[in-house]
């Protein structure tokens, strides 16, 4: 079956055809039904809770008995289907044919069409096919694990992150100090946040902009772009119409044009070698990267905001794991390879945290022709030229049949860093049970090592120093461009001695 006309899929919508074939079957699901927390699409009152449209394709689910249970598919006025599969397996196929070979996905770009006006459509992120691959080659060096984690490089930047997180650190722990109390109630994201892109604008770009300045004016501007990147994604005539009408039209440059003056400030490092700009090799002009860099720098604080925030709140119910990681660093003053390696209880709560709640809550994909796929336990699925497909990490790692007990130890929906304990002890590794945080295939995250670096800084450095507590009982979820705790990390710190 090649690409279908609009009335085509029109005709097929009407008779209930399955545009699907295949041993591994995903089952329809109407536009409107009964009951059901929203629409299965978008809209403007909606898309600010797309893990509730997400719930919304599976509702009814549990009745199917094959493929069906967790592969969905809407199917409406002649557009082309939209998958949603929280099926690892079905997940993993995908991923793997990602790539600019003929015939293989392509990452969609409806879901991120707000970004690419914001940031540019040549990024890594966005571009498909060459454009990709092009800058793909670029930003491997850098980022690669060889440069970032080879301990005679690794070291002098290693002490650059830990000065600035150690800084961050004091000031809040004098902060504690002078209010007399015991413990003091902060929300946690905001100061992460910081620290973040102080991290990666003076550290890895190598530049020199104070905290102060990151916090009050770049961090702000940051945050309104990417909340205005969702919306513009969603309803950009709707939106456009309302900064028009409001006068946010004038807020919304002067905080494009701080993005851009950020952009500069980590390009301007590049003629001198400064940062990990020394081990950037390639003829392209400044300007050729300043979509890339555009991407990097949001992307990577969003990205990074959302993990370390996540593993602290995770944390903040569970002081006794607190107490387990702060054994492994409380005598670790260099943070290397080896001695990260060696902070078990640390790497299991990252890798629980990345598995419960990944910043990257569903990965698109689009078919570029009519492609079958095939799981690695054999099962076949085709799907037809122009498929949109949601690959529903969120949903699929917290799917008992997948995480739980019987195949884990532990409940899915349970945040258990001891589950890796358990899985280890059966010979089952990370790269066994595959959770997705980084993604998976061709189009997996090149700022990996770094995002692993930084966060597992910030978090080692936060149990060093301070014990915290969860304010409420249950932290709920957020979800924008990533997922973050919907409190914002609200803890009551306490100094450790
Ligand atoms: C530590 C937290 C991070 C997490 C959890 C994370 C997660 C991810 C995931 C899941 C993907 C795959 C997206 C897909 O398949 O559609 C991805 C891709 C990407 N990430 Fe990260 N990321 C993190 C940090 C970073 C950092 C620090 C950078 C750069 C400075 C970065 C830059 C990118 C880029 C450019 C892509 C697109 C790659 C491509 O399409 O080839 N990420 N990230």
């Amino acid at each position: 079956m090649s690409f279908l006309s609009w009335s085509a899929r029109l005709w097929q919508q009407v008779r209930g055809v399955n545009p699907f074939e295949g041993d591994c079957l995903p089952s329809r699901v109407p536009l409107f039904g009964f009951g059901r927390p929203t629409l299965p699409i978008p809209h403007l009152w909606n898309y600010k809770e797309p893990i509730k449209i997400f719930e919304t394709f599976y509702w009814g689910a549990e009745k199917e008995t094959g493929a069906g249970k967790h592969n969905r598919y809407l199917y409406v006025a002649g557009l082309p289907p939209i998958l949603l599969s929280r099926d690892p397996a079905i997940i993993k196929a995908v991923l793997s044919a990602t790539g600019d070979k003929p015939g293989q996905f392509d990452r969609d770009t409806s879901p991120t069409a707000g970004i690419a006006r914001a940031t540019g459509v040549d990024s890594l992120l966005y571009a498909n096919g060459p454009v990709w691959r092009r800058q793909k080659k670029l930003s491997a060096e850098p980022f690669s694990r060889s440069n970032l984690f080879q301990p005679e490089k690794f070291h002098g930047f290693e002490q650059t992150f830990r000065k600035t997180v150690s800084e961050r650190l004091d000031a809040l722990r004098t902060r504690q100090q002078a209010s007399g109390e015991k413990s003091i109630r902060i929300e946690l994201e905001a100061e992460i946040k910081v620290v973040m892109i102080e991290m990666l604008v003076n550290n890895f770009f190598g530049g020199n902009v104070s905290y102060e300045e990151l916090r009050d004016r770049y961090v702000p501007a940051l945050v309104l772009l990417i909340d205005h990147m969702v919306s513009d994604t969603v309803a950009p005539i709707s939106q456009a119409l309302h900064r028009m009408i409001t006068g946010r039209n004038a807020i919304l440059k002067q905080k494009q044009a701080d993005f851009e003056a950020l952009t500069d400030i980590a390009l301007s490092g590049r003629a001198e070698g400064l940062g990990l700009w020394k081990h950037f090799k390639s003829d392209a002009t400044n300007d050729a990267l300043r979509s890339n860099i555009r991407v990097f720098l949001a992307g990577a604080m969003e990205a990074t905001t959302s993990f370390a925030s996540w593993a602290i709140s995770h944390l903040s119910h569970r002081p006794d794991i607190q107490d387990q990681i702060y054994a492994e660093v409380k005598e670790m003053n260099v943070y290397d390879p080896d001695n990260l390696a060696q902070a078990a209880t640390l790497n299991r709560v990252l890798e629980e945290t990345l598995r419960l709640t990944p910043a990257l809550y569903f990965l698109p994909r689009r078919a570029t022709v009519d492609t079958w796929i095939e799981t690695a336990d054999h099962r076949k699925m085709f799907i037809p030229n122009g498929t949109h497909l949601r690959l529903d990490v969120w949903h699929a790692n917290r799917c008992e049949e997948f995480w739980g007990e019987a195949v884990t130890g532990y409940p899915a929906e349970t945040f258990a860093p001891e589950r890796w304990e358990f899985l280890a002890k059966k010979g089952i590794t990370s790269k066994d049970m595959l959770h997705f945080g980084f993604g998976h295939g061709p189009r997996f995250c090149p700022g990996r090592f770094l995002g692993l670096l930084e966060v597992g800084l910030v978090v080692g450095a936060v149990v060093k120093i301070f014990k915290f507590t969860a304010v409420g009982k249950e932290t709920k979820a957020r979800a924008g461009v990533s997922t973050k705790p919907a409190d914002g990390v609200l803890v009551d710190l306490e100094l450790r001695t």
